[in-house]
């Protein structure tokens, strides 16, 4: 991580990169830079900080001329953030060839080969594992970047998305990848590269995705791909299924408001084809061909990182109450280093946003390698786990580009909930119990309408509280995971403290941190729970704490022990997370505008986490 943009054609590239980085912006970085090839050769410029502020140091040096170029945007692993560990790298200053190269990933394997290569006399600029791989490059180049890209990529481990270009071969851009993604968008005469669609359906919609350990070799007219190894593979070129309007702002002041209120829509659409109503069974085309092997599964374990994560621990509260199989979550990285136990039955299901994150991945990937079988829940198709996986259900919410996830976690509950009906179907539930969940699902769209429009009093309440820097965030059963998820929005985007928890945990340490006016946010709705929660409010209460509570419609007693209310509709219980979270996400984006933060671009936070 974190962007990567190329391009070959007839075009001058600059505008086509910078457009192209702006459109990644939302993965999160911290530097940014671009080079060209051109008459007078190889140009490369790059500094720390915005897009804006690389555009502006193009400017100063009079412009990168050429119609072959790359660009980048940095999130650092390997080196401080400054300009010279800014990419593009270069294989040597001096006695180079005039290779220069972008890179998204860790080279794992890079101390011991800059050794290798100081040894040979080679000069490094920058800190980075990218320039090690720059000047290896250099080191085996003999006239052909495209051999020299292979050889180089045959010693090198860990991940990576990389393009390269050589001042020697003005006609020729090689990129290639392992782990970290990276699609090709062919175009009439032109290529346009980057790690996903967003930077390439602006100028065509026909791309393929390279497979691990591919290289591609581009020149204006054709391309071929290779393995590292050289041996020929055919890519498949298809159409995009993204449309500009999905990644435009559309006259919203944020991506992430514009994907809290794409919600509905984004729900019928995940809802589409897969519920009916008639025979009361839920349709997973992508589940269809294991349906006997999932009706007798033993196990399910949920594995995911951050929001991805809370979804898992929805998924298995519906798991168990629907399908009634015994169900855990894990962080995937916790989980594939602790010798995890995976019997014959086990089922895994990967949750993941963008179908890259490192540590999913290799979960994944372990509990496979045991003799589990691989379901994901992914939005982004053709991702990596989504290609690991031995089956599963795309969200089809549409391309999320806010960081803090919105849209994919309601929509990541929502295939959890149908995942679970279908296999609930297959064991315990009667057709009714099943068509009374479905009626209950295909209502939650309109539902979240009646949500968003408390907006403007979710706004007013959240200006009340906005100097508080420590709040609290409690819920019970199916809402506990609601509690966290409404915590990690609060301080991923506004830099607020904030803890969720299950409600009775406070009793057992968190209590103590309630003093006069310390904000705290309950999901107290209609459910099984409710009476408990309503004591836990008077714990709070009686400590001086100010209540904030997500409430059923209807509910008049709320509104004598909680200074602020959000209603939301009612709902099955074990949907209830589908509403519960969405004033939760508006009181999030509310705090972190009026605190005047980068909404879409949290510090220090990237989009698709692809490093462990
Ligand atoms: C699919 C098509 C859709 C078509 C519909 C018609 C895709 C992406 N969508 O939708 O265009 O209109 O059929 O029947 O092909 N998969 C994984 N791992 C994952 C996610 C998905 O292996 O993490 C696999 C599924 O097992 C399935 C395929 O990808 O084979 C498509 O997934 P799914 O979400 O079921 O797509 P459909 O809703 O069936
Ligand atoms: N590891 C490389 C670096 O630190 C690449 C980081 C990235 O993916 O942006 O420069
Ligand atoms: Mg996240």
């Amino acid at each position: 991580m974190c962007g990567i943009v190329a391009y070959i054609g007839r075009r001058q590239a600059l505008p086509i990169l910078i457009e192209g980085l702006k459109r990644l912006e939302y993965r999160g970085y911290d530097s940014a830079g671009a080079g060209t090839l051109s008459g007078p050769g190889l140009q490369v410029v790059k500094c720390i900080g915005r897009v804006a502020a690389l555009e502006e140091a193009i400017e100063r040096k009079g412009g990168l001329e050429g119609s072959v170029g790359i660009a980048h945007t940095r999130w650092a692993t390997h080196g401080g953030v400054t300009d010279f560990n800014a990419h593009p790298h270069r294989d040597d200053a001096k006695q180079g060839h005039g290779i220069a190269i972008i890179h998204n990933g860790i080279i794992e394997n890079y101390a011991a080969l800059k050794t290798w290569l100081l040894e040979k006399g080679h000069v490094f600029e920058s800190e980075t594992d990218t320039e090690v791989l720059a000047h290896l490059i250099g080191e085996l180049y003999e006239g052909d970047l495209e051999k020299a890209v292979q050889s180089a990529l045959r010693e090198v481990t860990g991940a990576y998305a990389i393009a390269a270009m050589c001042a020697k071969e003005p006609d020729v851009l090689v990129v290639a990848r392992k782990g970290s993604p990276l699609m090709v968008g062919v175009g009439n005469g032109e290529y346009v590269v980057a790690s996903d669609a967003s930077a390439i359906v602006s100028h065509t919609t026909q791309a393929f995705t390279l497979a691990d350990y591919t290289v591609a070799r581009l020149t204006r007219e054709s391309f071929r791909t290779t393995t590292v190894d050289n041996l020929p593979i055919t890519a498949e070129v298809r159409e995009l299924e993204i449309d500009l309007q999905e990644i435009e702002l559309g006259g919203y002041d944020h991506f992430m408001l514009k994907e809290i209120h794409e919600q509905p829509r984004a729900l019928r659409t995940s809802l589409k084809g897969r519920i009916d109503l008639r025979i009361g069974d839920v349709k997973l085309g992508g589940v269809g061909d294991i349906a006997r092997q999932l009706a007798r599964a033993r196990r399910v374990v949920f594995v995911g990182q951050g929001t991805a994560l809370h979804a898992c621990m929805v998924g298995t509260y519906l798991m168990e109450e629907l399908a009634k199989i015994p169900s855990d979550f894990d962080f995937a990285s916790e989980f594939r280093y602790r010798n995890p136990i995976v019997e014959e039955g086990t089922v895994v299901v990967a949750v993941s946003q963008s179908g890259e994150t490192a540590d999913t991945l290799a979960a994944l990937q372990e509990a496979k390698s045991r003799g589990a079988t691989a379901l994901g829940i992914v939005n982004v198709v053709g991702s990596s786990i989504s290609r690991e996986t031995d089956a599963g259900v795309y969200l089809r919410v549409g391309p999320e580009i806010g960081v803090a996830s919105t849209k994919a976690f309601t929509g990541q509950v929502m295939v959890a909930a149908m995942l679970a009906t279908f296999i609930g179907r297959r064991r315990f539930l009667s057709p009714d119990m099943v068509g009374h969940l479905l009626r209950e699902m295909e209502a939650i769209p309109e539902k979240i309408e009646r949500v968003l429009a408390l907006n403007d009093h979710i706004r007013t309440a959240t200006a009340k509280y906005i100097e508080r820097e420590n709040w609290l965030f409690l819920g019970r059963g199916v809402n506990y995971p609601v509690a966290l998820e409404g915590a990690l929005k609060l301080k991923e985007i506004s830099y607020i403290h904030a803890e969720g928890m299950p409600a009775a945990e406070m009793k057992h340490g968190p209590i103590a941190l309630i003093d006069s006016g310390m904000p705290v946010v309950f999901v107290a709705t209609k459910n099984s729970q409710y009476e408990k929660v309503l004591s836990n409010i008077a714990e709070v209460r009686s400590r001086g704490g100010h209540v904030i509570a997500v409430a059923t419609e209807g509910d008049e007693h709320i509104r004598t022990v909680a200074e602020d209310v959000f209603y939301v509709p009612d709902v099955t219980e074990m949907l209830q997370p589908l509403v519960t979270v969405v004033p939760l996400q508006l009181l999030a984006y509310h705090a972190a505008v009026m605190r005047g933060k980068d909404v879409d671009k949290p510090r220090n936070l990237a989009k698709s986490v692809t490093v462990e």
